[in-house]
């Protein structure tokens, strides 16, 4: 199943939105806009490719070994003015060029495995394939943030074929468990929506890492279950 964060980009809207920003304060400059339209269309393009390899490769377990190992997909674009106010905080400058080359999470997919073996086994084998690089690996599963946050973050490079040519675009990819992604959920809740006094922060981040740790041995006696009753090897670790 593939959840949509939004509808497919409607680049008359970006255009417009873009053109709306440079008469406020955010200035972005005119002749970029065009540029700017053309480039989100090749990251929807990009997300989309990398979705549906995602896809295949779960109906192609299912076929197999009668397991989904990918329990849901969630793809976003990053909005234009999380973009803008993204290289403002970075202090790099507002253009095309910028994006292309400091933001590697304007096409972003979120993978929600039901296993952790799932989420190695199916980051892998996606990782193999030759039409694809992969930029970057951030595994907060095996090295947790210290916050308690877990999940596999994969920068891949992806050939997106339009009629002008192949353009490698950069997608985001985020492995988790649905363990890690009811965490992760919750905790951003806390860190972005809630206005606490700083006790009562302090207090529910602890309860968090808390949850981070339990939900991390729940999911390891699950894994050992599921394993056994598939007929793969036990393990020990947590
Ligand atoms: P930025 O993209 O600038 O944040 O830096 P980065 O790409 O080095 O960050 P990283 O790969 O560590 O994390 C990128 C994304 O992972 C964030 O936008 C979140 O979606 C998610 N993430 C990272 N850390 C946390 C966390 O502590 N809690 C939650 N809920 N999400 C996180
Ligand atoms: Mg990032």
């Amino acid at each position: 199943m593939i959840l949509d964060r939004h509808d497919r980009i409607n680049t008359t809207e970006i255009a417009a939105r873009l053109r709306g920003l440079q008469a406020g304060e955010t200035g972005f400059p005119t002749a970029e806009i065009d540029k700017f339209v053309d480039l989100m269309q090749v990251y929807e393009g990009a997300m989309y490719e990398i979705s549906t390899k995602l896809d295949i490769l779960d109906g192609e377990f299912q076929v197999r070994f009668e397991h989904n190992p990918i329990h849901h997909l969630e793809r976003r674009l990053k909005s234009v003015n999380s973009i803008i106010g993204k290289l403002e905080r970075k202090n790099l400058p507002v253009s095309v060029e910028s994006i292309k080359d400091h933001l590697f999470d304007v096409a972003g997919i979120r993978v929600i495995c039901n296993y952790r073996d799932d989420v190695y086994s199916v980051s892998n084998y996606l990782s193999g394939q030759s039409d694809i690089q992969v930029l970057r690996v951030k595994d907060y599963i095996k090295n947790p943030k210290q916050n308690g946050y877990r999940s596999l973050h994969v920068i891949y490079s992806v050939p997106v074929f339009l009629s002008s040519g192949a353009y490698y675009t950069p997608v985001e990819v985020q492995f988790r468990t649905v363990a890690m992604d009811y965490w992760a959920s919750l905790e951003h809740a806390l860190r972005y929506k809630a206005d606490l006094p700083d006790a009562r922060f302090a207090e529910h981040s602890q309860t968090l890492l808390d949850c981070a740790r339990s939900l991390q041995n729940v999911e390891a006696q699950m894994q050992n279950i599921h394993r056994d009753i598939n007929g793969a090897p036990q393990s020990e670790q947590t």
